[in-house]
C-alpha cells in the first residue's frame, strides 16, 4: 500500500495541482492517512499558484487548489514517495531519466495509459471539465488500489 503519493505535471500548476487537490480531499474523507504532493519536472512556474481554469474547475467541484505553489520536482521525492505518478507519457520519460522509482502514469488506472491532456494552451475554460474529469476517475481506481489493504470503495 502505497503511503505517499507525488503526482507530476509539466509546470505543476494546470494538471497536477488538480490531482492533488481531489486525492487530498479523497484521502481526508476517507481517512486513508495518505500523504500527497504534487511537483513539475519544469522550472518556469516555480512559486506560482495552479492556472486560472484549475483553480476554478477545482473550486466548482469544492476543491480549493487556490494556496497550492508550484514547485519542481527533485531527486530525493524518489525516495521520499513511494508511488510516483506522471500526468503524461513526456512527464513519465522526463521522470524515468531522472531516476524515479515506482513510477507510474495516471491514464493507467483505467485509461489503457492515456496521457492527461495539457490544458495550458486552451484559448477558452472549455476542455478543464474534461481534464478535471478523468484526473478524479483515474484518482478514484488508484486510491482505491493503493488502499487495496483497507478495502476501500470510493464512490
Ligand atoms: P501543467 O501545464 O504541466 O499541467 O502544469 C503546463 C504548464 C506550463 C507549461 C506547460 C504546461 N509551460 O509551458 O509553461
Amino acid at each position: 500500500m502505497a503511503k505517499s503519493i507525488l503526482f507530476v505535471c509539466l509546470g505543476n500548476i494546470c494538471r497536477s495541482p488538480i490531482a492533488e487537490g481531489i486525492a487530498k480531499k479523497i484521502i481526508k474523507n476517507y481517512k486513508l492517512g495518505i500523504i500527497v504532493d504534487s511537483a513539475g519536472t519544469g522550472d518556469w512556474h516555480i512559486g506560482n499558484a495552479p492556472c486560472e481554469g484549475s483553480q476554478k474547475i477545482a473550486l466548482m467541484n469544492g476543491v480549493d487548489i487556490s494556496t497550492f505553489k508550484a514547485r519542481q520536482v527533485v531527486k530525493d521525492d524518489f525516495n521520499k514517495f513511494d508511488l510516483i505518478v506522471a500526468l503524461d507519457n513526456s512527464n513519465y520519460i522526463n521522470l524515468k531519466k531522472l531516476g524515479a522509482k515506482n513510477l507510474v502514469k495516471l491514464g493507467d488506472y483505467g485509461f489503457n495509459g492515456a496521457d492527461v491532456p495539457d490544458p495550458y494552451f486552451l484559448e477558452s475554460f472549455d476542455g478543464f471539465d474534461e481534464v478535471y474529469d478523468m484526473i478524479e476517475k483515474a484518482i478514484k481506481n488508484l486510491i482505491s488500489k493503493a488502499s487495496c489493504h483497507h478495502h476501500t470503495t470510493i464512490d
